[in-house]
C-alpha cells in the first residue's frame, strides 16, 4: 500500500510539474524555463543568466538596409530577455583597399567578405576600445534554443575544464588518448572574481557554427595546447536533436558526433577547424589579439569565419624559423590560443523561406530554400516566434520520431 502511495504521489507531482512549466511558458514568458534534464543548478554560474549571458555586451552585427533580420533579431533578444547592441555591418565598396593589412591580400577576395571582416574588426575595436572583460558577437541571422541560458550555464562548467588554469580534474597522463569527462564531475565555478563566468583563461568560445571537427592526435601533437584532446560529454540534454536531424547538409557524409557518442549528447571541446562566425565570444586578450593579428598585421586571404578556424587550430602562432604555410606548425615561441567550442552549436543560421545570406550560405548553399528551419536548434526562438508573440504553445522543430 505504501508503495502504491507512494507511485501515486509521485505520478501527482509529475503532473503538477509538468502543468507549472506549461503555465509558466504561457504566462510568463520562456526565459525562466530550465532544461528538464539538468544535471545541475550552479549558483556560482547564475552570471550567464543575466540579459548579456554572462559577457559584458552581446553585439550583433547588421547591415543598416537589413531592417528585416533586425527586426526579427529585436523580437528573438527580446523574447528571451537578452540586451543586444547593434552593430553595423560594413558592405566591401565601402572598404577602400589601402586599409587592408599586409601586402599580398587577395584582391580577388568577395566583396562580401572584405566588408564582413571589416565588421568583425570594427566589432573587437569596440571591444578593445572599451576594455570590455568578454563579449559575443551575434550575425543578425543567429537562432537559438529558448533554454539558451540554461544551456549556457552548462557549458560555462564545462568550458571551466579549458579555460581555468588551476582546474582541479586531474588530467590523464596519457595525453595521446582522447578522454571524455562527464560535465557532472568538473567542479562548479567557484565564486573568485573571475573575468567571466566562462573561466579565467580563454580566448574565444565559438557557440554558433556550421562545422567543427573533434581535434585528433596528430593535430594535437602539431598545433595547439596540451588539453586538446580532452572532450566534456553532457548526456541525456533534452535540447540536442536526435541524431537523424544532426547532419549538417544534406551532402554531409557523416557527423562525429552522432557516431562517436549516444544520442542527446551535447560535447564541449577544444576548436579544430571550425567554420562559420554565427556567434562566437571573444574576451578582452582574445579581441587584443584578433585586432592586431588581422587589423593592424596579416593580410586578408579569406572569409573572416576560415581566419578565423584557422588561428584557433594555431597556423598564427609566431615561430622561430619563419616558415610559411606548413612549417608554421612547428616549433612555436608562444602560448597558443585558447578558442573552445561545442556540438551541436548552440546557435545557428536561421533559414528563412527564399532567404540568402549577404556572403555565401552556409553549406554551399546546399540548404532547401523552400523550408525555414534552423538546423540543430529545438525550441528555435525564430520558428515560434508568432506563437511566442501572440500565444500558443512552443513547438519542436527536430522531434525525435521523426
Ligand atoms: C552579466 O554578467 C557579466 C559577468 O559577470 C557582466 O560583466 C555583465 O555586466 C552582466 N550584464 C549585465 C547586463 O548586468
Ligand atoms: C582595463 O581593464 C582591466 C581589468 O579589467 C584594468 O586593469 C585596466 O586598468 C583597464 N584599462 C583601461 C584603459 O581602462
Ligand atoms: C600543459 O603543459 C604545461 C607545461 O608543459 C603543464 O604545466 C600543464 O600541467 C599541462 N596541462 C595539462 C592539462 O596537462
Amino acid at each position: 500500500m505504501i508503495v502504491s502511495h507512494r507511485a501515486a504521489a509521485v505520478v501527482f507531482f509529475c503532473i503538477v510539474a509538468v502543468i507549472l512549466t506549461i503555465q509558466s511558458l504561457r504566462l510568463h514568458g520562456v526565459s525562466t524555463i530550465r532544461h528538464a534534464g539538468s544535471q545541475f543548478d550552479s549558483e556560482a554560474s547564475s552570471d550567464v543568466l543575466n540579459t548579456t549571458l554572462g559577457f559584458q555586451k552581446i553585439f550583433v552585427i547588421n547591415l543598416p538596409e537589413r531592417t528585416d533580420r533586425r527586426d526579427a533579431m529585436t523580437l528573438a533578444a527580446a523574447l528571451t530577455n537578452l540586451q543586444v547592441t547593434w552593430a553595423k555591418g560594413v558592405s566591401g565598396t565601402d572598404v577602400p583597399d589601402k586599409v587592408v593589412p599586409g601586402e599580398d591580400w587577395e584582391k580577388s577576395i568577395l566583396r562580401g567578405n572584405k566588408g564582413s571582416w571589416r565588421a568583425h574588426m570594427n566589432v573587437l575595436n569596440t571591444i578593445v576600445n572599451q576594455n570590455l572583460t568578454s563579449a559575443l558577437i551575434l550575425e543578425d541571422d543567429a537562432d537559438w534554443d529558448i533554454r539558451l541560458k540554461s544551456q549556457l550555464q552548462i557549458f560555462a562548467r564545462a568550458a571551466q575544464l579549458f579555460t581555468h588554469p588551476d582546474s582541479r580534474i586531474s588530467t590523464p597522463t596519457d595525453l595521446n588518448k582522447v578522454t571524455n569527462i562527464p560535465v557532472s564531475s568538473i567542479p562548479s565555478p567557484s565564486k573568485q572574481p573571475f573575468s567571466s563566468p566562462y573561466g579565467t583563461n580563454w580566448d574565444v568560445l565559438w557557440l554558433g557554427h556550421c562545422g567543427t571537427n573533434f581535434p585528433t592526435p596528430s593535430i594535437v601533437l602539431t598545433t595547439h595546447s596540451n588539453t586538446s584532446l580532452l572532450r566534456v560529454t553532457v548526456s541525456n540534454d533534452p535540447t540536442v536533436p536526435s541524431p537523424q536531424h544532426l547532419k549538417a547538409h544534406p551532402f554531409a557524409l557523416q557527423d562525429q558526433l552522432a557516431e562517436l557518442y549516444p544520442p542527446h549528447t551535447r560535447v564541449v571541446h577544444p576548436s579544430s577547424g571550425t567554420i562559420c562566425t554565427q556567434a562566437y565570444a571573444v574576451s578582452q586578450q582574445g579581441a587584443r589579439k584578433l585586432l592586431w593579428r588581422f587589423g593592424v598585421k596579416e593580410a586578408l586571404t579569406k572569409g573572416w569565419d576560415l581566419v578565423l578556424g584557422e588561428w584557433c587550430d594555431g597556423l598564427f602562432v609566431d615561430v622561430r624559423d619563419k616558415g610559411k604555410g606548413g612549417e608554421m606548425r612547428g616549433g612555436r615561441t608562444g602560448q597558443g590560443p585558447v578558442c573552445v567550442t561545442v556540438q551541436p552549436p548552440l546557435f545557428s543560421h536561421h533559414f528563412g523561406r527564399g532567404a540568402a545570406s549577404d556572403i555565401t550560405a552556409p553549406g554551399g548553399g546546399f540548404v532547401n530554400r523552400e523550408k525555414e528551419m534552423t538546423p540543430y536548434v529545438r525550441w528555435s526562438v525564430r520558428m515560434n516566434m508568432g506563437r511566442l508573440v501572440e500565444g500558443g504553445e512552443v513547438r519542436d522543430q527536430w522531434p525525435d520520431d521523426e
